[in-house]
């Protein structure tokens, strides 16, 4: 079976992203500010992927190395190309179509501070051009202010005449609300030609590449626009107050997404889910809930309120409130929290339990064991069905190494139990509440640990007489009950 013509590979995709950035003030690349969690470069690499360039450049200049470092782990498939000085968008498209040698196809423009641009729209923006027989498809937007942007000058038949940027717009192109993007299909041979004749004598002096268009025009060669119903899609990112913009934008679109696919979000204004966490159906988000990183939630589990988790999976139908977690593995019907704290390792069972105020790091807590309350649970192996009392805390770290510990399934750990590692306790034993083990506990036996209880005779009438607490135990002597009623 031959390919769908829109499933056919674009010959190439040069992502532009050797801007300053300047207006965002930071030591970090505009391009690897995250939107959703992710980069905003990686979103262009994720949109670029949706027409399966045979190859793929990123134009790298600004703060190169740092973006290079980035593409070479996240996204291997991409090549650089640097742009040294920054003299336009033409010249960035040359430096990243030099390298690529001699080819023939299309070649789609995009840039990696445009977060929201979809792989659907880059997709339709190729078929348009397949359809059209075009020369350069441009995609374009109807906006409410066009300030700043290149305008699409059409003439009376409604065919693209040129682009016009907005410093050396006349004030009738001005008027016009229809925008240049900056994103476009080429065909490469047209492409070259025009770049290879491209001047900077404009306001800016640079080497536009909207100027290639107008190349074509005189050419007679077929120029279109593709109009986009979803102006968000082409917006980018100079500064702080756009990238908050577009990242509440992108997360609210996640939201939908997700709702769409039969998650509750209770309050989708305080609910946060970046672009690779992955959900069932039925799942309960209540508000105040943020996911993050590669977290997955089984069908009909319930998160929130007020919870983050990063890198953490939970089975379904547990229930996950107030909590933090991060790289942590929680099981089917599973109960956590409120204000409780797994890091990274921590493992809980089906059905298992970490209860209020319990903090548990490289971890594994057995099916049906339960931390209830008031824990810190650390390098420890937890079986089934074991109970560990509240207030239980285990000794991990000597101050100078971490030891394990072990609690044998079933066993029950009596309440403010101070376990000092490496230690042992079998499966099927007790430890008597506010025991310090240090020893081994063989199956089957009580663990106690503990200083023996004394009572000093009188010691309150001789030692603190006077005092309240003499007046009731003279009156408990005389007869009423041990606590005073
Ligand atoms: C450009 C378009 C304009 C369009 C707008 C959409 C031109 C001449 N103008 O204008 O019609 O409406 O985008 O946002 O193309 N870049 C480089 N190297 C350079 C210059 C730019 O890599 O030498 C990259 C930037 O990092 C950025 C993108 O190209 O990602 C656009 O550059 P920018 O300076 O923002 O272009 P505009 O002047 O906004
Ligand atoms: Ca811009």
């Amino acid at each position: 079976m031959s390919e769908s013509p829109d499933q056919q590979p674009v010959a190439a995709l040069i992502i532009l992203a050797a801007g300053a950035g300047t207006r965002m003030k930071s030591r970090k690349s505009k391009v690897l500010h995250e939107v959703a969690g992710r980069s905003m470069l990686g979103w262009a690499v994720h949109a670029a992927n949706g027409v399966h360039p045979q190859r793929l450049s990123v134009v790298v200049g600004h703060l190169a190395e740092q973006v290079s470092e980035y593409l070479h782990e996240f996204a291997p498939e991409a090549t650089t190309a640097l742009q040294a000085e920054q003299h336009g968008t033409g010249h960035a498209v040359k430096c990243g179509l030099d390298p690529m040698g001699e080819f023939s196809g299309e070649v789609v423009v995009t840039y990696g501070d445009v977060p929201l641009l979809s792989a659907e729209t880059l997709q339709a923006l190729v078929s348009e051009h397949r359809a059209a027989a075009n020369a350069v498809t441009v995609l374009t937007a109807r906006v409410p202010d066009p300030t700043g942007y290149g305008r699409i000058v059409r003439d009376a038949s409604g065919r693209i005449v040129e682009i016009v940027e907005d410093r050396d717009a006349d004030e009738s192109q001005k008027q016009i609300d229809e925008i240049n993007s900056g994103i476009y299909v080429f065909d490469a041979e047209l492409l070259r030609a025009g770049l290879a004749q491209l001047g900077s004598s404009n306001a800016q002096g640079e080497q536009y590449l909207t100027d290639v268009l107008g190349y074509a025009v005189s050419r007679d060669l077929p120029v279109g626009g593709y109009v986009t119903e979803d102006p968000w899609e082409t917006e980018g990112v100079n500064d702080r107050q756009q990238l908050a913009r577009l990242d509440h934008e992108a997360n609210r679109r996640q939201l939908v997404r997700w709702m769409k696919a039969g998650v509750t979000i209770v309050d989708p204004l305080s609910t946060r889910i970046t672009a690779d966490v992955g959900l069932g159906i039925d799942v309960t988000l209540q508000p105040g809930t943020i996911l993050s990183g590669a977290t997955t939630v089984g069908d009909g589990a319930e998160i929130g309120p007020d919870t983050r988790l990063h890198d953490t999976e939970v089975g379904a139908e547990a229930s996950v409130i107030r909590t933090e977690a991060n790289l942590a593995v929680i099981g089917e019907r599973a109960v956590v929290g409120p204000f409780t704290y797994l890091r990274p390792g921590a493992e809980l069972g089906t059905g298992a339990k970490a209860g209020a105020f319990v903090e548990v790091k490289a971890s594994t807590i057995g099916e049906g064991a339960k931390v209830p309350h008031l824990s810190y649970i650390g390098d420890t192996t937890i079986g089934e069905r074991a109970n560990v009392g509240a207030g239980t805390i285990v000794a991990n770290y000597d101050g100078v190494a971490k030891h394990r510990t072990l609690i044998g399934k079933a066993s029950f750990i009596g309440c403010g139990t101070t376990l000092i590692a490496p230690v042992e306790v079998a499966a099927g034993t007790y430890i008597a509440a506010g025991s310090t083990i240090t020893e081994a506990v063989p199956a089957g036996d009580l663990g106690v640990a503990r200083g023996r209880q004394r009572n000093v005779e009188g010691w309150v009438a001789k030692r603190r007489a006077g005092t309240r607490t003499a007046a009731a135990a003279e009156e408990a002597a005389s007869g009423s009950s041990p606590v005073g009623e």
